[in-house]
């Protein structure tokens, strides 16, 4: 292969390429394409030439490839998204940082700690290509209005909070061959779903410090499990209740915080506008409160729209991207958190996780846990 081009500043639109053409790639391409002036969506790769021919028509992409490297070769992106299943990530991702082109991969970003790692460790360094994470819901404008009065000290010390992703998938769900099975999806409900509002709740809470946690096989015939629950301190002294679940008729995404001033509650399923949001202040602070939640940022609701629009700007203004390798990993962290916990049978720390530790290498361990 050629040497790689050099990708920090492009100054027309970036030259975007999709590997995997499938569900969630629809939602990416939508979003390019609505974004001309920022990208141009140059390539799909996909191995199943039937959905990548439908595809490409759908949305006019001038070129189709089975096959990544020749992709890579031939049209020389600047940016991949990647949209394949979880299982292909890791290699995927190395090829591309490898050809010199930076990377937008969908969560989970990997299988496993290790292999978020290795990725981490593939990035280019300054001024080179790298890699960022679909963590969607950190961008809309009430995740960033509550970030902003957080950090600016308006809301007081964050106390308890609930962070549930309580959803419903029925057995043929599970018929897609790579889902339900530590192999290829890496876990269940915690590793799969849930991710996105944990992704949120460390966003907004910053570092996890211990974890406690139980993992069930509650109703699916699944290798891995259906629920989670956990309890998880933060550095900043805050305790929270994870709740991840397949089986909840009544399907919601919902986080809630209490502030010392204020609660703060979002309440969706798969992504929120700024009405999804109520704040409550507590006795005292009404004005002060009301006040600044009135005066914050509005207008985003999240979704890969937001996220898509700052990795663009990212990568022509040569910064960091949104969601680092390190974001990512902490996230990625607090899921292993919770499968060691709940199948050690005791409280998880970040340093317990390291590569000594069997959920280091896979999400469940390396053994069958039911
Ligand atoms: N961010 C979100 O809200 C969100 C939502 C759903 C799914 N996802 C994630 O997106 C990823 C894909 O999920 P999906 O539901 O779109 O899956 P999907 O099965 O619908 O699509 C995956 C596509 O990848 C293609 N593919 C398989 N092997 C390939 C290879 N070697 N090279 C190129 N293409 C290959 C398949 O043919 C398929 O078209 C997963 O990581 C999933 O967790 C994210």
């Amino acid at each position: 292969m050629s040497p790689p081009p050099t990708v920090s500043g492009p100054t027309g639109p970036v030259r975007v390429a999709l590997v995997g053409t499938g569900n969630i790639a629809r939602f990416h391409a939508s979003a390019l394409a609505s974004l001309p002036e920022q990208a141009e969506i140059v390539a799909a790769v996909d191995v199943d030439t039937e959905v990548l021919t439908a595809f490409r028509s759908r949305f006019a992409i001038p070129a189709g490839y089975t096959d990544l490297s020749a992709m890579l070769e031939d049209q020389r992106p600047e940016l991949v998204h990647v949209c394949t299943p979880p299982g292909l990530h890791l290699p995927q991702v190395q090829t591309c940082l490898g050809a010199g082109a930076s990377v937008l991969v969908e969560k989970p970003p990997a299988l496993s700690l290790a292999e978020a790692e290795k990725m981490a460790a593939a990035e280019g360094g300054e001024g080179g290509p790298w890699l960022a994470t679909v963590f969607q819901h950190r961008f809309g404008s009430g995740a960033r209005r509550v970030r902003a009065l957080a950090d600016a000290g308006v809301l007081g010390r964050p106390l308890v909070a609930a962070c549930h992703t309580t959803w419903f998938r029925p057995q043929e769900y599970f018929d897609v061959p790579w889902r339900g099975r530590w192999e290829t999806e890496g876990g269940g409900p915690t590793m799969g779903h849930g991710i996105h509002q944990m992704d949120l709740l460390l966003s907004l809470l910053g570092e996890w410090t211990e974890v406690s946690a139980t993992a069930r096989r509650q109703a699916r015939d699944v290798e891995t499990e259906d629920v989670s629950l956990a309890r998880v301190d933060f550095a900043g002294g805050a305790v929270a209740s994870v709740v991840n679940s397949l089986v909840s008729p009544q399907e919601e995404s919902r986080i809630r915080i209490d502030y010392e001033r204020a609660t703060v509650e979002l309440v969706h399923l798969y992504g929120y506008g700024d009405s999804d949001w109520r704040i409550t202040p507590a006795p005292g602070f009404e004005e002060e409160i009301t006040t600044a939640w009135e005066s914050g940022e509005r207008g985003t609701d999240s979704g890969h729209h937001a996220q898509i629009t700052q990795v663009l700007t990212a990568l022509r203004q040569g910064t960091a991207p949104p969601v680092t390798s390190a974001e990512s990993l902490r996230t990625m962290r607090l899921v292993a958190g919770v499968y060691a916990s709940s199948f050690g049978g005791r409280p998880v720390t970040p340093a317990d996780l390291g590569p000594e530790s069997p959920f280091h290498a896979r999400m469940d361990g390396g053994g069958v846990r039911w």
